[in-house]
């Protein structure tokens, strides 16, 4: 078959290791909105992927991509107007005191960034980060990980803490709280008492990895002043929360009442083009940059700058923020109702259109359905649904579609989840 042989030449030429989702790979041709297709014309609802966040191939932005690459692509040392209006229009997407930004290609080179960034204005090397993160793929963002396999040693000057979850917590909210936020402060503690302090607090606000906890009230607010007393600098990962995902909020922190020192940003930036960048004061680009000279070529050319000006406006004129908001109600009570009747759901976790749906063996042990979420993703996809799995125990359903999803495409995927969940 075609596509056998495609995946025979591909482990030859990049390696059997190199990632691909499905026990049956899907070969992909063409995508338009929240649709993929594949070779023999069969189409997917995309119910999975956040970078196309305005939908794939979105004519204004294809518009705008052919437009300035027909007209001027070069790289960031000279002057441009696209790109200094794009940098003031998103800086002014954030509050006081984020005035500033720097633009890199990826998420891993934001993330890499913000952390040099805030050694060198902490003066400390320490860092914390959750149990269960991915911030990015450079050997310090690899060490880090501790969500994806990687044989680089954890390092001595970081913390990984578990993220309390209300779902997971027999006890109540309050004391919960209290036991993360002593389990930080006793980071912190040896973090200095090694010599390394502490110089960042680097986490993505929705713990996507992790499943989407439900955080006790105040946990991340007292986190963060405990980091910010310490002397770190608090570096919040937009590069699944953001680009207004929640539907609430533009940003995803902004549904908890912090103030990040950083914000990086990825992924939908550039609706599939590589765009990536940070957001931070102004006076802590100039200090680093008076040390460090910092320079991406592609990052934040005037090419990349007219494509992430024209997400911005799609997502300003079709109302994305708003459609996520509502859109995302009517699904978390469609999967709600799939809740009451399949009791391997144990949890509808999420915001705006960024859900996760916790399975379970049973609902009081709340022992991870590791297979049976396995075997719903494959059934789905068999169907022509796309979503994916997240959580320590990988038995998480993580949807997180394209923000132009629909009343339609919502009933599409709630009808072939019940089919999925039925026939287990
Ligand atoms: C939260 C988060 N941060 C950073 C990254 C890294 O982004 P990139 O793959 O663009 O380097 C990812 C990628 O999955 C991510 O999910």
């Amino acid at each position: 078959m075609a596509g056998d042989d495609l995946l025979a030449r591909r482990h030859r030429v990049m390696g059997n290791a190199a990632p691909l989702f499905y026990a049956e790979p899907l070969e992909l041709v063409r995508g338009q909105g929240v649709w993929l297709y594949d070779r023999a014309g069969r189409r997917y609802l995309d119910a999975y992927n956040n970078v196309p966040c305005v939908g794939h191939c979105h004519p204004r932005i294809v518009a705008a991509l052919a437009g300035q690459a027909a007209t001027l692509n070069i790289h960031t040392r000279y002057l441009s107007e696209p790109v200094v209006e794009y940098a003031e229009r998103l800086c002014a997407t954030f509050s006081d005191p984020l005035d500033a930004i720097t633009f890199t290609c990826t998420g891993s080179e934001a993330n890499e960034l913000a952390l040099r960034m805030a050694r060198f204005a902490s003066g400390h090397r320490g860092v914390i980060v959750s149990d269960y993160n991915y911030h990015g793929n450079s050997a310090h963002l690899a060490a880090l990980a501790t969500a994806l396999s990687n044989a680089e040693p954890f390092p001595a000057y970081a913390r990984a803490l578990p993220i309390p979850c209300l779902y997971h917590s027999d006890g109540r909210a309050e004391a919960l709280a209290d036991r993360a936020l002593a389990q930080l402060a006793a980071a912190i503690a040896e973090l200095k008492a090694e010599g390394h302090g502490v110089a960042a607090l680097l986490i993505d606000t929705f713990f996507a990895n992790e499943g989407i906890p439900r955080l006790p009230d105040g946990y991340l607010a007292r986190a963060v002043q405990l980091v910010h007393a310490a002397g770190g600098l608090v570096i919040v990962d937009e590069v699944q929360s953001g680009f207004a995902r929640s539907g609430a909020h533009l940003w995803g922190y902004q549904a908890h009442p912090v103030q990040p020192d950083i914000v990086t940003l990825g992924k939908p930036m550039g609706n599939g083009f590589p765009l990536a960048g940070l957001v931070t004061r102004r006076e802590l680009i100039e200090a680093f940059g008076g040390h460090n000279m910092y320079f991406n070529t592609f990052g934040g050319s005037p090419l990349a700058a007219r494509v992430g000006q024209s997400v911005l406006d799609v997502i300003e004129d079709e109302d994305l923020q708003g459609n996520a908001l509502r859109q995302g109600g009517r699904l978390r009570a469609g999967l709600e109702r799939l809740a009451q009747r399949h009791p391997l759901i144990g949890d509808v976790r999420g915001s705006g259109l960024f859900f996760a749906v916790e399975l379970v063996q049973d609902r009081v042990t709340r022992t991870p359905a590791t297979a049976a979420a396995r075997h719903v993703v494959e059934a789905m996809r068999r169907d022509g649904v796309l979503i994916g799995k997240i959580g320590k125990g990988d038995h998480i359903l993580k949807i997180r579609p394209p923000l132009v999803f629909t009343a339609e495409h919502g009933k599409l995927l709630l009808e072939t989840l019940d089919c999925a969940l039925s026939a287990l």
